[in-house]
């Protein structure tokens, strides 16, 4: 496996790598991240990963500070996973100078769930995922179903843009009593990561009423909210919408998912789960 840690260096190094499947990373990886990976290798000759933390998508008082840097243990575990090259620029590559360009996604896909909360979060990844692609040019490229309206705003800018990769999902790895994997769960004390699990049992419990045939959707969130507020959480929304633009349900066909996002102490966690 190859670290590079320039643009010049990876471009070399892609020129002779055959087809290959991009897994952009934040670093500190966890078995979600292994997973991509691992569905990246089924799909060409070599698997570019990148470790970068982006500032642009980070708020002004969020954790870009404090967002945990493990390159060595991140580099050990894609190179034990199958990676053949790692992009690892530092912000001075990535950003040599004020970054004045931007991808600006649709308002209708900012100004929700996320993007209510995030205000620039999105603009953010757009911008950056969209320089990643420039720079690595892969022939695919995997995000997980975890971070869901991130999924789709990248889907919608890379298929309005004619952006020449193929995007896959991949499915969200959880813990065994549910919570999914992220980096932001090491940010839990023991008492929270105990209490963590709470977000994932209500959106199975919303999931599984929903299958049952209760469409009452605001009732369910309703309670689902009261309940975390009662041990302790601050939620900021639990909504079910629509799969194909996050937009809140019209025909009873629609295929759904209930998204959440709540903060247990200072960690903002999020969540969801396709219907
Ligand atoms: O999902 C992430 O880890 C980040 O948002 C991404 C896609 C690597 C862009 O910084």
């Amino acid at each position: 496996m190859q670290i590079h840690t320039t643009i010049d260096s990876l471009r070399a190094a892609r020129k002779t790598a055959g087809k290959a499947a991009f897994v952009p990373t934040m670093g500190n990886l966890h078995d979600g991240h292994i997973d991509l990976v691992r569905q990246a290798g089924e799909k060409a000759d070599s698997v570019i990963a990148s470790i970068f933390v982006n500032r642009l998508q980070f708020g002004p008082s969020e954790d870009f500070d404090r967002y945990p840097r493990t390159l060595a243990a991140d580099c050990e575990r894609l190179e034990a996973a199958g990676v053949t090259h790692v992009f690892a620029p530092d912000e001075k590559v990535m950003y040599p100078e004020p970054q004045h360009y931007h991808v600006d996604p649709a308002p209708a896909q900012i100004s929700i769930l996320e993007g209510e909360f995030r205000p620039d979060h999105f603009r953010g990844v757009a911008t950056v995922v969209l320089k990643l692609l420039n720079i690595v040019q892969p022939d695919v490229a995997l995000f997980g179903k975890k971070d869901y309206q991130q999924l789709m705003v990248l889907r919608n800018m890379v298929r309005q843009l004619a952006i020449p990769v193929e995007v896959l999902p991949g499915e969200t790895v959880r813990a065994d009593d549910g919570l999914a994997l992220s980096s932001r769960n090491g940010y839990l004390s023991p008492d929270e990561r105990a209490e963590a699990p709470r977000l994932y049992r209500q959106l199975a419990r919303i999931r599984d009423a929903v299958r049952r045939g209760d469409h009452d959707f605001l009732k369910l969130e309703t309670i689902a909210v009261a309940e975390l507020a009662a041990h302790g959480w601050k939620p900021d929304y639990i909504a079910v919408r629509r799969q194909a633009d996050l937009q809140p349900p019209v025909h009873a066909d629609d295929p759904l998912v209930v998204l959440a996002a709540a903060k247990l102490g200072r960690t903002r966690l999020i969540d969801n789960l396709e219907i």
